[in-house]
Order: C-alpha cells, then structure tokens, then sequence
C-alpha cells in the first residue's frame, strides 16, 4: 500500500514525480523519496513524515535528472525512519517498492554471506543487491531484472533504474497493481491512474506476472515467462487536475457534505427517471436464479456487505453469507456451483478482497463488483461491475464511498427480489420512492453539524464509547465505531443492542457514552429497553432516532438528535451520517490528523 512512480522523461523529472507523489500519498505517509540518474549516478532524496518534509528538502537541495522514481511509503518490514525510505540504492541500482517480497530474509542471509552491505532493515533492499549481484556477474540489466525476478516472491509492485543506464526504466507487476503511462517521447510507470493524471490519459495496466522495459519511445511488456506480449492501452477518464479541499478543513468533511449530491448521482445512474424503475446493467447470469449469494469486502465496504445481507435476505428472500476478505480466502469455503459471489470495495483494489475474488473465481462462481475506482483491479477481473459514483474519495476514512455502497447495494437488493419474484411491484415502488427522497433528507441530516459538534465535545475525553443497534442498525454501530477509533484513536465498539446483557454491560459506567442508533422502526421497543437497561447502569446515552422516537423514549438519554422519520430500508444510509460527523467533530477537537490517520492508508495492497 505505499505509491510509486517512475518517469523516463525528456527533462527533469522530479517536480513531476512529487506531483505524482502527491496524488498517490493517500496510500501511505510514514516517508517519502526520490531516486534520479544525474550524470550517470543515482542520487537521491528522501524524509521521514509526510510528503511535505520531502518537498522541503527537495527545495533545500534540487535533483536534476531526466530518469527517476519516486515512492511514499506505509511501513511493512522496518520502522518508518529516512533510513528506511524508500528509494533504495546500493549507489548501483534504485528501487521504490510496493507490497513484501516474502523470502526476503533467505535472500537477504545469501547476499549478506557474499559481502552485500544492507543498509536499511527493508525487504526491499534483497532487489537492490540481487539486480547489483547480477550486474556483477556480467549480465545486462534486462538480464540482471529478469534474474531477480526469478529470485523474488511475495505480492509486489516495483520500479527500478540503473546508474550508468539513462535509456531504460524497468518495472515489475505481482499481486499489486502497476500501470504503464505513455507520453510523447517519455514514458511513466505508476501504481495507479490517478498517480499518472498530470502526465497522460493513455495507459496500460500491467497483468499479473508482467514486467516491462521501457524506454522514451518503446515500451515492451513480457509476461510471467518472459515472452513478449501485446496489453491493450486504455485512455483513462481520471481527470489531471489535483482534487481540493474547497471551503472544507479536511477531505473528511467535505466528503460527508458531498453525500446528498453523490448518492443521488448513484441513484440516477441505476433508477430510470421515465418509469421509476431501478435498472441495473445487464449481466451475463440471471440473478434471479441464484441460490445464495457469497459478500466478501473489508472494513468499512464488510458493513456495508452486512446491510446488504439484512435488505438481500429481508426483501429478496435470497440467503447470503457475507464475510471478511481476509479470514475468506484462508478458509477455503465451499461455494455454490454456479454460484454469485459480490466483492465491494472502494479502491478496488485491497489486496484481500482481490485474493478472495479470485479464489471465487477458480471455484466458477459469476463475479459482481461494487468498486468506487472504474479502472481498478478488482473491477477489471468482474464479469458485472456496479460502481459507486462518490467521485475520488481522499480522507482515508471512507465515508461517501460507505453510503454509495449502500444506494448501490439497496437498488442490487430490488433488483433480485424483483426477478425471483419476491418483492411486490408496489413493495419495490415504495423502495425506490424512499431512496430517491434520500439526498434531500441526507441534506436536511447535514443541517445538524453544529449540535453534532457540541455534543462531540464531551466525548472527546472518553477513553471508551459503545455504539448500539439492531437489525439495520447493527452494522451502523460497528461503521460508527470503526469511524470513531480510526481518526480519533478512543476505543469505541459497535455491538447488537441485544447482545449487551451477554457481557458488554458490565463495561459500562458514567465515563463511557452509548451512542444509540435507534430508528422508530419495528424494532425499536426492543433498543430502546436496552437503552433503558444502559442508562440504568448509569451509561451516559446518545441517542439518535426521529420525533416519533425521540416522543416516547428520548428523556432517558443524556443528548439526543432527531433525524428526518424514514422508510426503515434506507434508514442505515441516513443514520450513518451522524455517526461519520460524530467521528470529525470528536477527532478535530482532540487535534488528530483526521484525512490521514496514523498507522493507516486508503488503500491496503498487503495482506
Ligand atoms: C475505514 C476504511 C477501511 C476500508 C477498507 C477496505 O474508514 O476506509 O476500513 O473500508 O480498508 O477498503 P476498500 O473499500 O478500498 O476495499
């Protein structure tokens, strides 16, 4: 999960290649680092921290140099000091470096016994020494590339230039994504389209296996085995401009207030505004003739995949089984012949759910998607793609990209309880009637911001906050949880309010806030007596319901907010809203770095 990028340019490339850093920092920012040829010698930048140490240094002493690499990191094998930034150099061969090369310590014990100094704890720098190994043997860097190759394992991305060698780049494609940029007399390597915006639109998307040599005007791919191949070049539509922040203080917040506007572009895109009737693209299997459905994702898009099963199971009468990448694809599970198996993620490309699609995939199940990223991996190994249109998502908790999810997979759930004959055709218009009011009342949800932020105030201090909720609700405490520890660092668990009494009860006293996501839906006598039970204990209650809720319990909580009254299938979109401002308004008050939280990236290319 770190960037990388290399450019083969006609002049300098290093402005170019922080540029480039810049777009692909979401995906790590322990450190940063450039590599350039100058004069036929690698020299080299690079800075703990954030992209903007890198910038400073660079400023302080400029690298010239027309071949270069560039990399942002999100540490995996080394603590993130300069040390252990990439790019790494033997002052021979530079390499930047995505993913692990797994026999590293093997490799690392052959080099070392041959003399290999290693100056960083990387697992990077075995590529470095075995390219350098080979080069010392009298190869030539294709065939020092191609050897190591050979010699690597792991899931990996990775780009490398060679002192002495200003005609050639190379770059490598295994288990992480690599994409191919081909400019006018220069060309550019970089982990994703977006990376490559600033320089071109005519890209090729290395498959698994490939590796390239590339120079300003040529570009050859050779495949696993080392057989030249032809890969197609797609024009990317990921725009060149770099994303703002606009009026907002963090990409977080504007990104909660896009919400109104992005789940009505997903709704436009999947719901005909002539009949009223949600369309989805047409897919080369009858999903009405499915058996069981297989949900696979991580994180925030798992939550997502669990209101999917509620709705799916509810309205479509169709069982699903909904799971985390990385515990699926470890348990090898039995799948349904012919069966559905639904990957969702955002990025489209995390590293488990890609590895689980593809373990479904060998077991001949039909591949559907929902990926926010159209050029992603994870998109182009689906036989249907449905994706969110939440536009780029930059703060790395996800929030637009959760509730799009959620319209998708609502229109998703009519659709199969359509075709199998499940849901009513009035059922299904009341459903759509209730999801295309949806960005009006996320608006009017939005409107709460400020009483949300007061009330973030006292819960800043906590050290421990409980989320609760039922049926649909369920998986919003655990989205509101995850939301509420990932930026602000205070311990939050969501549970089913239900399972409170089975123990989490005990946890609470007077210093821990219940945030209780409480819709006045045919459940909610049942919340509000674990609400009740909770408050009891002396739990100090946030309770989040409509008037109708608020009427018959809302005196027992300590605060509450009154959202818009909904139908109960779409309440979890709306209900999530609160939850995410909660989360902002709780971290900028503690003073957190809200868009890139420590320890983590937007987009998570190991296991
Ligand atoms: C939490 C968050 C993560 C992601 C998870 C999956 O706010 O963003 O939990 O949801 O890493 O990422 P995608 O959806 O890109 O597969």
């Amino acid at each position: 999960m770190c960037g990388i990028i290399g450019i083969i340019g006609r002049d300098s490339v290093s402005e170019r290649i922080l540029e480039g850093l810049k777009r692909l920092e979401y995906r790590g920012y322990d450190s940063a680092g450039i590599a350039t040829l100058v004069n036929g010698k690698i020299e080299r930048r690079r800075a703990e921290g954030k992209l903007v140490n890198l910038s400073q240094r660079l400023a302080e002493q400029p690298l010239g140099g027309d071949v270069g690499i560039g990399h942002t990191r999100w540490a995996t094998h080394g603590v993130p000091t300069e040390n252990n930034a990439h790019p790494h150099t033997d002052g021979k061969v530079a390499v930047v470096h995505n993913g692990i090369i797994e026999n590293f310590r093997d490799l690392k014990a052959e080099l070392a016994a041959k003399g290999r100094v290693f100056a960083s704890d990387t697992d990077t720098e075995v590529i470095v020494h075995l390219v350098s190994d080979f080069l010392d043997q009298g190869k030539t860097p294709r065939e020092a590339v191609q050897a190591t190759l050979h010699r690597i394992e792991g899931a990996f991305a990775l780009v490398i230039i060679i002192a002495g060698f200003h005609d050639v780049i190379f770059g490598a494609r295994r288990g992480t994504p690599l994409a191919v940029g081909l400019g006018d007399g220069e060309m550019y390597l970089g982990s994703d389209a977006m990376a490559l915006s600033h320089l071109t639109n005519r890209l090729i998307y290395l498959e698994e296996g490939d590796w390239v040599e590339m120079t300003r005007d040529h570009v050859q791919v050779r495949d696993e085995h080392d057989n030249d191949v032809t890969r197609e070049i797609k024009l990317s539509a990921v725009s060149g401009a770099m994303m703002g922040k606009g009026n907002y203080a963090h990409f977080m917040q504007k990104e909660i207030f896009e919400q109104p506007a992005v789940i009505g572009d997903t709704l436009h895109s999947f719901i005909n505004p002539a009949t009223q009737a949600i369309k989805l693209p047409d897919m080369p299997f009858n999903i009405g003739e499915a058996t069981r459905l297989t949900i696979v994702a991580c994180g925030t898009s798992f939550y997502a995949g669990l209101v999917a099963k509620h709705w799916i199971e509810r309205y479509a009468g169709l069982g699903v089984d909904v799971d985390v990448a990385s515990e699926f694809r470890y348990r090898c599970p039995p799948l349904p012949k012919g069966g559905i198996a639904l990957f969702i993620s955002q990025s489209g490309e995390t590293l488990d759910t890609l590895a689980a699609l593809r373990y479904a995939k060998s077991k001949g199940q039909k591949i559907l998607s929902i990926v926010n990223v159209a050029e992603s991996t994870i998109a182009r190994e689906s036989d249907v793609v449905l994706q969110t249109f939440a536009g780029p998502e930059i703060g790395v908790a996800s929030t637009k990209a959760f509730t799009t999810q959620l319209t998708v997979l609502a229109c998703l759930a009519v659709t199969i309880g359509r075709e199998n004959g499940t849901l009513s055709k009035e059922a299904e218009a009341a459903i759509v009637h209730a999801l295309t009011e949806l960005p009006k009342q996320a608006a009017e949800v939005l409107h709460h911001d400020e009483e949300i932020r007061q009330l973030a105030l006292n819960i800043a201090d906590a050290r421990d906050v409980l989320y609760l909720g039922r049926g649909l609700g369920y998986p919003i405490a655990m989205e509101g949880a995850l939301k509420l520890k990932e930026i602000s660092y205070i311990h939050a668990e969501g549970y089913a309010a239900g399972e409170m009494k089975h123990g989490p009860i005990a946890l609470i006293d007077q210093s821990v806030p219940i945030i209780v996501i409480a819709p006045s839906d045919e459940l909610f006598e049942k919340t509000a007596s674990n609400m009740q039970e909770a408050a009891a204990r002396g739990g100090r209650v946030i309770f989040l319901s409509d008037a109708q809720g608020l009427a018959t319990v809302g005196d027992i909580a300590s605060a509450t907010v009154e959202l818009p009254k909904v139908a109960d299938f779409v309440a979890p979109i709306l209900y999530t809203i609160p939850v995410q401002m909660l989360a902002y308004h709780v971290a900028v008050h503690k003073g957190t770095d809200v868009d890139q939280p420590r320890n983590l990236a937007k987009s998570v290319t190991v296991e």
